[in-house]
């Protein structure tokens, strides 16, 4: 049985996990990358820790099969990141990493990344001021699961006030575009590399179907496959 839930530390692994297991534009991104963590460390490490309260996984009796992590403040949050996350990492692995080998990997991409990343207002942020990333394993897809986690952290965001949300999407990736645009986001933005999704979270968004009352109850179990 498949449960939502508040993020615990003990979560990280799993959370890692899928991050890898769904990383090439929603594909297995496990043979793309010699350092299994790289992915982690920059899609979903730092947001439990920068803002705690708006990460969720969804677990069953196998591990963490799903998450989703979220920042109420986009600006705010890569502030933290600037002063919090990257210079560890940017001690760990050196800019000389940043080079491509030649292989076909893609860590020095994500290396080139956490170096030249840089907070970033933008005027979207005024009413779309936070963001999230949400990834779940194969074996969880397709049974509502997505739409349940997105609405557990829409009912979060709501009750801290936060007026609205984006979120991107790789062009490569038309299946969570469906996704987004079936549980309400509207695009804000298209560009070469994807697409800028919002959704306003002033007064009631419409997330399509209820499916339960409370977002920590159980979810129905997904479909064999
Ligand atoms: C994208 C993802 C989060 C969607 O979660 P999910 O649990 O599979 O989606 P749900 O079952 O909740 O679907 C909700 C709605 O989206 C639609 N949808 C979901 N995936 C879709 C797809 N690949 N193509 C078309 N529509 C899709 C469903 O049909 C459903 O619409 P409906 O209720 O109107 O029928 C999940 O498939 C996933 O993690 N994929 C791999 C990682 C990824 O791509 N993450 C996003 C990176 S930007």
């Amino acid at each position: 049985m498949t449960t939502i839930r508040p993020y615990q530390p003990f979560d990280l692994p799993g959370v890692y996990r899928v991050c890898l297991s769904t990383g090439d534009s929603g594909r297995d991104a496990t043979a793309l990358y010699r350092n299994p963590d790289l992915l982690g460390h920059i899609y979903a490490g730092p947001y439990p820790i920068a803002d705690p309260g708006l990460t969720f996984v969804a677990v069953d009796e196998h591990g963490v099969l799903g998450y989703i992590v979220a920042t109420a403040d986009t600006l705010t949050f890569e502030t933290w990141l600037e002063d919090n996350w990257w210079p560890r990492l940017r001690e760990q692995y050196p800019r000389e990493l940043a080079g491509d080998p030649g292989d076909g990997t893609e860590d020095w991409l994500r290396v080139a990344h956490l170096h030249e990343t840089k907070p970033a207002p933008d005027d979207l942020y005024e009413r779309y001021p936070a963001h999230l990333h949400i990834d779940i394993m194969p074996r969880g897809q397709g049974s509502g699961l997505g739409r349940r986690l997105v609405r557990t952290l829409v009912e979060a965001l709501r009750s801290r006030r936060v007026r609205g949300l984006h979120l991107g999407v790789g062009s490569g990736n038309p299946g969570a575009l469906a996704f987004y645009k079936a549980v309400g986001f509207t695009e804000e933005r298209r560009a070469p590399w994807g697409s800028t999704m919002v959704l306003d979270l002033r007064g009631e968004p419409n997330l399509g179907p209820e499916l339960r009352s409370s977002p920590f109850a159980e979810a129905p179990p997904a479909p064999r496959r």
